[in-house]
């Protein structure tokens, strides 16, 4: 067997030959045992191989593993969606299924789209939508992604998103520790946003795409790959007044934030601002391919039956999956784990910030948490950020970095982490540190 038939294009942070997996662990064929905080990328909510959505998909695929919805409609479908149904709010209770988070991301604009009659989207700079030619051109957290691909579609711009510590105003005035903990006060903000991302998105709605052109603001309520970023509540709450105000569509992109990730089912409950379409994946089904878009009856009714759909959406052993780790989630109190744990989690790194001065902040809501590096004079330090999540993987311990500039690190363990892992965590971590310093 050769890795030499895998495309070169897949970045790949380790080399590891996997065996098998359970829980927070990952067992490779070299007999060698890792903990696993980076859940496939915000993934395995429920932990690898949780014995009921295992059963839930082997069940299934004994039924049957594939009936297009054009077709038959499947038992598991029905299922998953009462299981939505118990933990989105009432008004949001309509669904569409499809395979990965670009495509729901994708079908997300194109319903906004038929919803509004307009053609422009909206995102924010340091976000991630996905890999296609529309997400692609809808991401903006790193060049790397667009490299060597544009141009790509237009009718996209993008905006500031509210980010803290990186803003420009407090910059001006603030060193790295005031700017810490300026950020340390989001989400619930207190009054204290200078509300700057706001004000250049009023700006850009002057200047470059007029409201009434303007089908979609899509914004992740926690930004992801672009820095693990918690905006104050403030900048979501006047995302909702300026869609409010323009007839726009507020689409919450919680591909990565939604199934428990943030301390609660979905990060917009931190917030209490409701988007006119959500959209999931990753979380949503344990790992097996699945994404939804979910909005009003009303909002769904505005899309032509027959201009979207595809063979797959919604896959039978996905959606039995998906259903079961609802259950899993609620039964288990997974949500209220992912919270303990991520307070847990940031008040040992806070702890570390006041030792080593490379920690410029910490942030996070629940288990979607960062630590981000900075060198003496307050900027990015990539070298470190690689040096220590390099000697954690050493020490069998996965992480991995996130960023514009790709000096943070992000701990996303599994929800059913307990707290003696994240202790164990801490501890690898906090050598490293050492070791790096
Ligand atoms: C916030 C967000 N949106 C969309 C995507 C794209 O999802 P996928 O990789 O399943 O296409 C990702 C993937 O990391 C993401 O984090």
């Amino acid at each position: 067997m050769s890795k030499e038939n895998l495309a070169p294009v897949w970045a790949r942070a380790f080399d590891i030959d996997v065996d098998h997996a359970e829980g927070i662990y990952i067992h490779d064929t070299q007999g060698q045992t890792y903990m696993d905080f980076t859940s496939g990328i915000g993934v395995t909510n429920t932990g690898h191989a949780h014995p009921r959505v295992v059963k839930a998909i082997q069940d299934q695929a004994a039924k049957m593993i594939h009936g297009q919805i054009g077709v038959v409609t499947g038992k598991a479908v029905l299922d998953l969606t009462d299981q939505l149904r118990q933990i989105l709010p009432p008004q949001i209770d309509t669904y569409f299924f499809s395979n990965s988070g670009a495509e729901a991301i994708e079908a997300s604009v194109k319903l906004a789209k038929q919803a509004t009659g307009r053609t422009n989207v909206i995102t924010f700079e340091g976000s991630f939508h996905g890999r296609t030619h529309m997400t692609m051109a809808m991401t903006m957290s790193k060049t790397s992604y667009r490299a060597g691909y544009q141009p790509l579609p237009s009718g996209v711009f993008g905006a500031p998103y509210a980010h803290c510590f990186h803003c420009p105003v407090a910059q001006r005035t603030m060193d790295v520790a005031e700017r810490a903990a300026l950020s340390a006060s989001c989400p619930t903000d207190g009054g204290h946003c200078c509300g700057y991302a706001l004000d250049q998105l009023r700006y850009l709605l002057k200047t470059q795409s007029a409201p009434q052109e303007t089908a979609a603001i899509v914004v992740e309520p926690v930004l992801g790959e672009g820095g693990y970023v918690v905006p104050p509540n403030s900048f979501l709450q006047g995302l909702r007044t300026i869609c409010d105000e323009y007839g726009i569509m507020l689409i919450f992109d919680e591909v990565q934030t939604g199934f428990g990730r943030t301390g609660k089912f979905f990060a917009m409950e931190h917030s209490g601002v409701m988007p006119d379409i959500l959209v999931l994946a990753k979380g949503l089904a344990s790992g097996m391919p699945l994404s939804a878009v979910a909005a009003s009856r009303k909002v769904m009714a505005k899309w032509t039956p027959g201009s979207h759909g595809g063979t797959y959406g919604p896959n039978l052993v996905s959606a039995a999956a998906a259903a079961e780790t609802i259950r899993v989630m609620r039964d288990e109190k997974l949500i209220e784990n992912s919270a303990a744990r991520g307070e847990q989690l940031m008040a040992g790194l806070r702890k570390l910030q006041a030792e080593f001065k490379q920690i410029g902040d910490v942030r996070g809501l629940g288990c979607m948490v960062a630590t981000e590096f900075v060198d003496a004079h307050g900027h990015a330090d990539k070298a470190i950020t690689d040096r220590i999540v390099k000697t954690c993987a050493d020490h069998k311990l996965l992480m991995l970095t996130c960023g514009s500039y790709q000096n943070v690190i992000r701990w996303i363990p599994p929800l059913v982490v307990t707290a003696d892992q994240i202790d164990e965590a801490l501890r690898i971590f906090a050598a490293a540190l050492d070791a790096a310093a």
